[in-house]
């Protein structure tokens, strides 16, 4: 069978595999820790669940609307209010099958084939997979850890090209656990308005921040840019909830409109009860966010601990989301041998730690 271009352009997903074949070591009985996939592994949370199973019992197990039920959209124009200094109406915010859903959905409202769209390097893995999906063409921004890995106002131009239609920003980062200041914001949001240019804002590690560290949506900056941004956020994060795929993307009135349309021919709803989780994660208590992030911070010293210790590696210390890039080039390896090799090392439990050069 022939498969069409667009499906023959894309690249599997590595994250996925990596972490496939973790799952696979581990039920050999393997000791292993899966690094690969972002993904908690706090259990969701206690009082989320109920409001699911809750739904579940009353029957709430139809089609909803396409873009999300009423009072979910509700909770999130508050919280976007209340948090990010974000003045969204329900009707902008469309509750997508997970913020990845949230991304592709935002890119195929607003791009067209042959439009280019920057990414600041290291990125997410999905980000230039899904670009091409729509028919753009991904530009990759190259990053320094001299920088902290993030993209400098004259970078943004230098990349831009008269085929450019957006920047993608992910602050806090994935993999690079970067959060860019209220300042950097400020200076990129200004070439974005100079120039005309659509930012895609994927805001999914906000409540995982570090030290003084402060996340700022840069559609909060003034109505110009607001005009200019799609905001991405969901619940797999924040609240330990990967697996129910509820994200959203909050946009000016034109856009949100066309990815309802979208939607409504695509996916329909994210799942009815799923959504009912997603309010009470919402409207609900937040320690449990707090404790999370209690607990990452600590994991996050410790693994800070550990590559001090050991001089054949250096990293910039994350200041958000749940990653550490850690720089290996002084050991020679390639990463796909170097991560071979600590997981042959883990073996065995009696065989001694990994031995770096260090
Ligand atoms: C930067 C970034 N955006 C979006 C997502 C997707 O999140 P979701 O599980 O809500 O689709 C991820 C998941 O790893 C991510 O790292």
């Amino acid at each position: 069978m022939e498969i069409s271009e667009r499906a023959e352009k894309l690249s599997p997903s590595l994250t996925l595999a990596i972490d496939a074949k973790a799952k696979a070591m581990k039920t050999e009985g393997l000791d292993v820790i899966a690094f690969a996939a972002g993904e908690p592994d706090f259990d969701t949370p206690e009082h989320i669940k109920a409001a699911a199973m809750g739904s579940l019992d009353a029957g709430f197990t139809k089609y909803t609307p396409a873009a999300g039920i009423p009072e979910l959209r509700a909770a999130i124009s508050d919280k976007l209010k209340a948090d990010n200094q974000l003045d969204y109406d329900p009707s902008q915010i469309i509750v997508t099958c997970g913020a990845k859903h949230a991304c592709y959905n935002a890119l195929l409202a607003s791009i067209n084939p042959g439009d280019e769209v920057l990414i600041p390097a290291p990125y997410w893995t999905s980000y230039p997979e899904m670009v091409k999906l729509v028919g753009g063409e991904p530009v990759i921004v190259p990053t320094t850890a001299e920088s902290g890995y993030k993209i400098t106002p004259d970078q943004f131009l230098e990349y831009m090209s008269p085929l450019t239609k957006m920047l993608i920003l992910n602050s806090p980062g994935n993999p690079t656990g970067a959060v860019y200041t209220e300042n950097e914001l400020a200076a990129l949001a200004d070439v974005a308005l100079d120039e005309d240019m659509l930012i895609l804002s994927d805001e999914i590690y906000e409540k995982l921040i570090y030290d003084d560290a402060k996340h700022v949506s840069i559609a909060s900056f003034s109505k110009d840019i607001y005009e200019q941004v799609l905001t991405i956020n969901g619940f797999s994060k924040p609240y330990s909830m990967t697996g129910w795929r509820l994200g959203y993307v909050a946009a000016p009135k034109n856009i949100a409109a066309k990815i309802e349309s979208l939607q409504s021919h695509s996916t329909s709803n994210p799942t009815s009860f799923a959504q009912k989780g997603a309010w009470a994660a919402y409207k609900g208590p937040q320690d449990c966010v707090s404790d999370m992030l209690k607990e990452y911070s600590k994991r996050r010293a410790r693994v800070c601990e550990i590559l001090d210790g050991i001089s054949s590696l250096s990293y910039v210390k994350p200041m958000g989301a749940f990653y550490f890039l850690v720089d290996i080039s002084a050991t020679g390896m390639t990463s796909s041998k170097f991560a071979q090799r600590l997981a042959g090392r883990r073996k065995s439990r009696r065989r001694s730690r990994p031995r770096l050069r260090g």
